[in-house]
């Protein structure tokens, strides 16, 4: 049997009071949609369908061509999105996969699961259903003496003997193509909202085809996202769920509730990750690092034992062995070699650096490409931006760049090059070469009486 997919995505979520539209919002910094998508995929469901319309260049963007789209042009229910498909999907033979957009955590075992179930039973409609304590805001799943459903009623159609009921709808339902599509012109919106829910199916299907349910057995996986509240709820979930496969796999995770991994990290056994650390985006983490407290890290590499506290990367590789931090800030792709030291107060922008660099404190460097074995003393700036370019500077091997100096870029210096501290070098210095470029002390004895006032030096001191 064909598989297909289609995700209703065209609503704005009011609820959520924000401005973007809701399936674009991220949770773990990845929008809720390409969750959902990044399911199908994993699934092996190729023909996704997204029906879009609030703001549908945003979701778009964001989706590409990873699914067909759609358009709702005027919100009118659920039923009245997936009727925009009806064209396409009702001469298409097999079973789709209906879901709204805002469930992100239905990973894509539990869609396999139950598109056998449906494919197992002969159903033409299987409605997914889960058992929640506080089912406030979902359609209630209403069934009849054998146990068989019969219909949904939303909680703003429900009485208040329906509301106590815990078996909620998830959204997300398998339908034969041909049988669901050419009936779904069938609804009206005879309900509290005055819209056209795709719940209603349920009754009318019934009357001619086989209509079954499945039911998850853990609840979290088919919450729906409509306010920032189960945003959070959402990300709580997910958070606890990547948290226990990476400590399962080896991962050592002290106070995990504080620690928070992305959904496309990888992480290999025998890494160490200290309290309130973020870890997001493509980033790589190999076996011995040790990372935290107190770091964020974005779509960064970061290798072997390598040792990151207190500190922001983004975008950016960390080398074997090298130590960041505490307080350093790595972006826009700054490589760092193996065995450096980046520390206290240091920031690397869009720079390269050899193996066994250091730059201990305070420091700037961006826009260059450094060698290896290079010490930058305290306070050293690379001076790469003339308030309209950018300028490259680069540096040679076993550099020694004294303290506070200033290499005004573009510029280069060489091999074992020695810069005298306080220096601002305005110009190339060669392999080898020794630069000074400050200005002279002048010292006046017995003159500081002029500017301060003197304290009396005591007789053993004159
Ligand atoms: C819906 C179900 C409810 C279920 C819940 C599960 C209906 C009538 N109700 O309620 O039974 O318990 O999901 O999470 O189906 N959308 C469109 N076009 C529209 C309206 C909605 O594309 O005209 C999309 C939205 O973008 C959203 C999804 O459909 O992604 C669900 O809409 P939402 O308003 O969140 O439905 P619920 O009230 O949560
Ligand atoms: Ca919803």
């Amino acid at each position: 049997m064909n598989r297909y997919a289609l995700v209703l995505a065209a609503g704005k979520g009011t609820r959520m009071k924000t401005e973007i539209p809701k399936v674009a919002f991220p949770i773990l910094k990845k929008p809720i949609i390409e969750y959902i998508i990044g399911h199908f995929e994993k699934a092996g469901i190729d023909e996704k369908y997204l029906v879009v319309g609030y703001k549908k260049e945003v979701v778009q963007d964001i989706i590409k061509d990873r699914a067909k789209y759609v358009v709702q042009e005027e919100q009118l229910g659920t039923g009245h999105a997936a009727l925009q498909a009806a064209p396409i999907l009702s001469k298409l033979e097999g079973n789709t996969f209906i879901m709204p957009g805002d469930v992100p955590l239905i990973w894509y075992k539990e869609i396999l699961r139950i598109f056998e179930t449906h494919e197992e039973n002969g159903n033409d409609l299987t409605v997914v259903t889960a058992i929640y304590d506080d089912p406030e805001g979902y359609g209630r799943i209403i069934r009849n003496q054998q146990g068989q459903i019969t219909h949904i009623v939303e909680e703003k159609d429900a009485n208040s003997y329906e509301k106590e009921i815990k078996e909620i709808n998830t959204g997300i339902y398998v339908v034969n193509n041909q049988k669901f599509f050419n009936l779904l012109d069938q609804l009206d919106k005879n309900n509290a909202k005055g819209e056209y829910y795709i719940t209603d199916m349920i009754a009318l299907m019934r009357k001619e085809y086989k209509v079954g349910t499945y039911t998850v057995k853990n609840p979290n996986v088919a919450m729906g996202v409509n306010d920032l509240y189960q945003v959070s709820l959402a990300e709580k979930y997910l958070r606890q769920y990547i948290n226990k496969e990476h400590m399962v796999n080896g991962v050592n995770m002290l106070n995990p509730d504080t620690i928070t991994i992305g959904h496309n990290v990888i992480i290999e056994p025998g890494v160490t990750i200290y309290p309130n650390t973020t870890i997001t985006g493509n980033t790589v983490i190999k076996a011995g690092a040790i990372i935290g407290p107190n770091t964020e890290i974005h779509n960064s590499r970061i290798h072997s034992n390598a040792h990151i506290r207190h500190s922001l990367v983004y975008d950016s590789e960390v080398g074997e062995n090298t130590t960041v931090g505490p307080f350093a800030h790595l972006r826009e792709h700054a490589v760092i070699g193996a065995n450096n030291r980046i520390g206290n107060f240091v920031e690397v922008k869009k720079s390269t650096t050899g193996d066994d660099t250091k730059a201990s404190h305070l420091a700037y460097i961006g826009d260059a490409e450094v060698g290896s074995h290079v010490n930058f003393g305290c306070g050293t700036i690379t001076v790469n931006y003339d308030g309209k370019t950018k300028h490259k500077t680069k540096i040679g091997d076993y550099a020694f760049i004294g303290c506070n100096t200033n290499l005004i870029a573009p510029i280069e210096i060489g091999d074992n090059v020695f810069i005298a501290a306080g220096s601002t070098v305005t110009k190339n210095v060669p392999s080898n070469g020794f630069a000074i470029a400050r200005s002279r002390q002048v010292t006046k004895s017995d003159y500081a009486k002029y500017l301060i006032k003197p304290i009396e030096l005591k007789e053993e001191n004159k």
